[in-house]
């Protein structure tokens, strides 16, 4: 077990650590690949490449998801529940056990404030706790047909899941498609973010450790188009859970369509946080920061949007500008209010959004450039930034920027809001902030979204359904509802009289 101190000190004195994996993860061992390519990968705090990983091919692909069919048809599918229960349980002790190894990596890879790498893999270890107590709980129901029948449903495993992994939420978005998978009796190929390699193989090499057999939990890096795309593509795979932009979504749900295959889609965000005048202040204004800054604001469900009722608008704002300025930026193993974003590729798309607000003249009322580290004067930064009073036709309202970036919209009253609420393409999740009982209920019920937070952004856990509507995707992931995705009904019908 390596402390977080001692991985900070490697890192520092030679720009690298020697824990990292090496390979693909395939039947329950790191693997060479079929050809000897590798990728850089970068910290975005510092700009610089750290380590190198195995840039996979269709060759990898192939092999394994012929080792989880393989896994799945002999052994997984028909291990009993309470034993898959128990492999799940050591699995979340083990990774809180590696949990500094895992959050540092973590930190290194995305950029996010160490902090929070923390959270996430405290979150990941949650996921596995919480379906390791389904997995003996995946009942069916009886139907009332008669003295001469009897009729009944079973939960089956798809089979062969395939995960596509973004880059914002390594580990968590692993944990939460890994965990009711394999709950389910499902086996997995996952493809982690060509940024973000290095949790999902350590993740299953941890699986592995905790006495999952091998082929049942597969991990192949590199490219989305050339390992990716074969994946999505691939005839043996049953299911696929994609995270990520709603371009990509597209593709995979169009490749998934060739062989009829499963999908939950949980793509972007432009999500609403709606403040009303009786709200309390502070709890409402800490809220709004932490639902905007938190990982930069790269989070599909982030609240990019303030919906504020006039009346209260022009304080509000200014306080959210003065705690704003405050924030301070960093290196995520600094435990900066704020971190980097994960490439320079993003951060140019940030930039551009900002560019052209600049150019239409929208009123830019604190941040709006790139920057750096404050201490190195380096690393790929945007200041936190907030535009004000936009027009619901402004892309900046419409478009999701996926950075630290908060539009505020201003409405007359709460019928306004709700308006604004849902004149989006996209309905993930939404915040709602008052003291009104009532109309906190009235606007839940209004919203279109797949998640509604009252009175805190974030509320919930791994027990609550998420996923959207609208352009945010279909399905859900987390809670019982999570388990669903992967298994299929199976209803018998006898006539016993
Ligand atoms: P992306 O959707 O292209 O990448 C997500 C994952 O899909 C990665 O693992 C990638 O390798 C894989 N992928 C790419 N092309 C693929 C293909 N043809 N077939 C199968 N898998 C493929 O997202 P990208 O380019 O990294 O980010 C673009 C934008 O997407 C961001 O600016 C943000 O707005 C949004 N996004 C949303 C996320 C969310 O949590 N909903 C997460 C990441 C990005
Ligand atoms: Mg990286």
């Amino acid at each position: 077990m390596s402390k977080a101190n001692d991985l900070i000190a490697e890192y520092r004195s030679t720009g690298t650590l020697g824990l990292l994996p090496a390979g693909h993860f395939i039947d329950g061992a790191f693997s060479q690949p079929a050809h000897n390519r590798t990728m850089e990968s970068f910290d975005p705090g510092s700009a610089t490449p750290f380590a190198r990983f195995t840039a996979g091919t269709k060759e990898d692909i192939d092999q394994a998801v012929a080792s989880s069919r393989r896994a799945f048809d002999t052994v997984w599918r028909d291990t009993a529940p309470v034993e898959r229960s128990r492999i799940l349980q050591r699995a979340s002790a083990l990774i809180l056990e590696n949990l500094d190894l895992l959050a540092v990596v973590e930190t290194l890879d995305s950029g996010k404030a160490l902090q929070e790498a923390m959270g996430d893999v405290r979150g990941a270890a949650r996921a596995f706790e919480y379906y390791a107590g389904a997995c003996d709980k995946l009942q069916g129901d009886s139907f009332p047909l008669g003295p001469d029948y009897v009729g009944y449903t079973i939960h089956e495993p798809v089979g062969v899941t395939a995960h596509i992994i973004p880059w914002n939420f390594p580990i968590s978005t692993a944990a939460r498609g890994f965990a009711p998978a394999l709950a389910a009796g499902c086996t997995i190929v996952a493809k982690p973010a060509e940024q973000t390699p290095f949790t999902a193989l350590l993740l299953a090499d941890l699986l592995f450790k905790a006495g999952l057999p091998e082929g049942v939990c597969n991990v192949v890096t590199g490219t989305g188009a050339e390992t990716g795309a074969p994946l999505t593509a691939h005839p043996d795979v049953d299911h696929i859970t994609f995270t990520g932009s709603v371009q990509t979504g597209r593709t995979v749900m169009k490749a998934a369509a060739e062989d009829i295959t499963r999908v939950v889609l949980e793509l972007g965000g432009k999500s609403p946080v709606v403040v009303l005048a009786d709200c309390d202040r502070e709890q409402a204004v800490s809220g709004v920061l932490g639902a905007i800054y938190e990982n930069a604001g790269q989070i599909c469900s982030a609240g990019s949007r303030l919906v504020i009722e006039k009346s209260i608008h022009d304080d509000f704002v200014a306080e959210l500008v003065a705690r704003t300025k405050a924030l301070k930026l960093g290196h995520g193993l600094g435990n900066p209010d704020v971190g980097p974003v994960n490439s320079s590729e993003h951060l140019g798309k940030i930039n551009g959004f900002l560019d052209r607000a600049r150019a239409d003249g929208s009123d830019i009322v604190t941040g709006g450039s790139v920057t750096e580290d404050p201490a190195t004067g380096c690393g790929w930064f945007f200041e936190p930034t907030i535009v004000d009073a936009v027009s619901a036709d402004n892309e900046l309202a419409r478009e999701e920027i996926f950075g630290p970036v908060l539009t505020v919209q201003i409405a007359d009253d709460a019928d306004h809001a709700l308006a604004l609420a849902n004149d989006c393409q996209y309905g993930l999740v939404a915040g709602i902030y008052t003291s009104d009982f009532a109309k906190a209920h009235r606007l839940a019920r209004g919203i279109d979204a797949g998640q509604i937070y009252i009175n805190e952004y974030f509320a919930g856990g791994i027990e609550v359904p998420f996923g959207g509507n609208k352009k945010s995707g279909f399905g859900r992931e987390k809670g019982l509802e999570g388990l669903v995705s992967y298994c299929k009904t199976k209803s018998i019908a006898a006539r016993i009289g």
